[in-house]
């Protein structure tokens, strides 16, 4: 199998990842078929991908009409085995239910062609763990996106002990046929890349705010208009590279010991999940939300990564 082999690949779960995975190879001129449990969840993707589509032509990264078009290479099915029929790859996109995510996949061991590739979009499920159910661990790979995954450009691609090489270089190649940055992940570890990193920053976030050395609003404005900022334009190695790994080592033996180290999830975050303050979904987290701040909020996010998606073009 070589990544000119794909001609479709199906998509179980039309959710928050799926329907955005699904767009954007179908966009590529892939064949798809998209898979939920109910008809009214595949619509609403349908929905979804349109608008998407709609806004991606507004702001000029789509040519007009080319939505449309890509619309109808996508072929919705509550049947599974419809959804998958032909399929040379499968990504998985359902809750992250681990029971649910076995089932699966042994169904579509089961289902599938022999050499159809097998891959999860889990955040926190590695493959090995998943294709355990399965008789082709080495066409069981992760493909691990980040949300909202039509403007996120990343995708990580995660290799078990068992996942052949070919297999995770025709998911990294197709990674790259639609425009995608995927990154190799040689051997899977919980978190991948991306969430080790973002844990990190959690950890010790919390740690200052707990302490009483900052506000999380304080906090926020540091990482927006001061690290973030960089962030966006030279990953964390080429801003080394910029300043003196001399600066950087002095810098680390100074402040390694009086990092946060904890391995427990920080009380303040865990106080906030009991009393239910879950963030703009419940009104409350760090902050407080109406539905329309929320709003305002996600327009923001999304509006600045379009402008930050127009550099790549
Ligand atoms: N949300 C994120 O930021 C994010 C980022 C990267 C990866 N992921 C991973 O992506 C996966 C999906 O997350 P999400 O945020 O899209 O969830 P979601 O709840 O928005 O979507 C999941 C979809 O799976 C469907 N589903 C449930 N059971 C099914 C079944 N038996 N067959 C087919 N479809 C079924 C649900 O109806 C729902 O539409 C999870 O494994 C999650 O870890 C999420």
């Amino acid at each position: 199998m070589n990544v000119d082999k794909i001609q479709k690949v199906a998509v179980i779960g039309a959710g928050l990842m799926g329907h955005g995975i699904a767009q954007e190879l179908a966009q590529g001129g892939y064949e798809v078929g998209l898979n939920d449990v109910t008809d009214e969840a595949l619509e609403k993707a349908i929905v979804r991908i349109r608008d998407n589509y709609a806004m991606l032509e507004r702001e000029g990264l789509l040519s007009q009409g080319k939505g449309e078009k890509a619309i109808g290479l996508v072929q919705t099915s509550v049947d599974i085995g419809v959804a998958i029929d032909g399929a040379d790859l499968v990504i998985e996109a359902v809750v992250e239910d681990l029971a649910l995510k076995l089932d699966i996949f042994g169904k579509l061991d089961a289902w599938c062609e022999p050499q159809t590739i097998l891959a999860t979009n889990s955040s926190s499920y590695m493959p090995s763990k998943i294709a355990v159910v399965t008789d082709r661990p080495e066409k069981v790979v992760g493909m691990h996106y980040f949300n909202p995954p039509f403007l996120m450009p990343l995708v990580e691609i995660i290799k078990s002990d068992q996942t052949s090489d070919q297999t995770a270089q025709v998911a990294y190649d197709l990674m790259v046929k639609i425009g995608k940055s995927p990154v190799m992940v040689q051997k899977e570890i919980p978190g991948f890349i991306g969430n080790r990193i973002q844990a990190a920053v959690w950890r010790e976030i919390l740690w200052l705010v707990e302490e009483g050395i900052a506000t999380p609003q304080d906090i926020d404005t540091v990482v927006k208009t001061g690290l973030g900022r960089r962030l966006a334009v030279a990953g964390p190695f080429e801003l080394t590279d910029l300043t003196s790994l001399a600066m950087k080592q002095a810098i680390m033996e100074e402040l390694l010991p009086s990092l946060a180290s904890g391995q427990k999830v920080p009380v303040i975050l865990k106080e906030k999940v009991e009393e239910g303050e879950l963030g703009i979904r419940s009104g409350k987290g760090f902050y407080e939300w109406t539905p329309e701040s929320g709003e305002d909020l996600r327009t923001r996010v999304a509006k600045a990564l379009i402008e930050i998606g127009k550099w790549d073009q």
